[in-house]
């Protein structure tokens, strides 16, 4: 049964449907904002809700085709790898040139893989911190200076950073150390009236969890997934994205935090 909401089946949403629904166009006009891994999935709804709000948005990615159909959409697309120090320089440059300051920062982009204890290479080990934790540290350190004050920090963290999940080792150690730097950052940025909070997703169905599975294996990964899952159904891309947008702007009061958007499953 797909989740509806005023007799739309969430996965349609689009800018114009949202605006429809809760008359929140406006909301944030004038708003600047940069979401790293912008270009698809969770990123991608981040991005979209934002400008369907009225704000204007940098988002970026490694992959042109990607980036070209944000750009086709109104999105600000910026080919940049957050692994590279060069790339990093460049996208605070643009952001420089493009909006001065920025409002809110979604530090997204991130990558997985499923494999053993045993398996695991050096080469597996370094590429998943080097996107998520590695690549989020030093493209925060180098906005620094452009965020204005009373901005949002929202890091896309996950569930498995408190779960012990088979083959996600690495991964999940990636983003426990993520939610520690939330933490740490909410801290030393409270004098600039910066936030910085996490919104950690359970499995969310934007194709990234079966990327590296062949499609009958992914079938059942998914499968295996949906049924862990109290709610008994996979997160959609959208639902994130409100949490996440909530955390930037509304959440007011609320600094160091993570938001679960898990369908209960780390809660009950
Ligand atoms: N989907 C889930 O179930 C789930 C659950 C928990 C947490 N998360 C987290 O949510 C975030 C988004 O995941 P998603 O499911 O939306 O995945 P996705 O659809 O694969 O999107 C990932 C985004 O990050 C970008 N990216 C990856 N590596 C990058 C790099 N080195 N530099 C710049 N951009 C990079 C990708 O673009 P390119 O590949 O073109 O670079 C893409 O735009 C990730 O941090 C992920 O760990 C996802």
């Amino acid at each position: 049964m797909p989740c509806v909401h005023a007799g739309l089946p969430i996965r349609s949403w689009t800018p114009s449907t949202v605006r429809d629904l809760n008359g929140d166009m406006g909301k944030h006009d004038g708003k600047r904002a940069l979401v790293t891994g912008g270009s698809n999935g969770i990123g991608l709804s981040i991005a979209r809700l934002l400008a369907a709000e009225g704000a204007r948005v940098i988002v970026t990615g490694r992959t042109e085709a990607a980036l070209e159909t944000a750009s086709e959409e109104g999105l600000i697309a910026v080919r940049s790898d957050a692994t590279a120090k060069a790339d990093i320089d460049s996208l605070a440059g643009k952001v420089a040139e493009t909006f001065g300051q920025l409002d809110a920062v979604f530090l997204n982009a991130g990558i997985t893989d499923m494999v053993s204890f045993e398996a695991t290479t050096e080469q597996i080990y370094d590429a998943i911190f080097a996107t998520n934790t590695k690549g989020a540290y030093f493209t925060l350190q180098r906005l620094l200076p452009l965020l204005a004050e009373g901005s949002g920090v929202v890091l896309t963290t996950s569930v498995v950073n408190q779960l012990g999940q088979q083959d996600l080792g690495v991964y999940s150690a990636s983003k426990a150390a993520l939610r520690s730097m939330a933490r740490t950052w909410a801290r030393e940025l409270l004098p600039r009236g910066v936030r910085v909070n996490a919104v950690s997703p359970g499995p969310i169905d934007t194709g990234i969890l079966a990327k590296k599975l062949p499609p009958e294996a992914a079938d059942e990964m998914l499968a295996g997934l949906t049924a862990q899952v109290p709610m008994q159904r996979l997160g959609t891309p959208e639902e994130v994205a409100r949490a996440a947008v909530f955390l930037a702007f509304d959440a007011t009061y609320t600094t160091g935090a993570e938001l679960a958007v898990d369908g209960g499953g780390t809660q009950l």
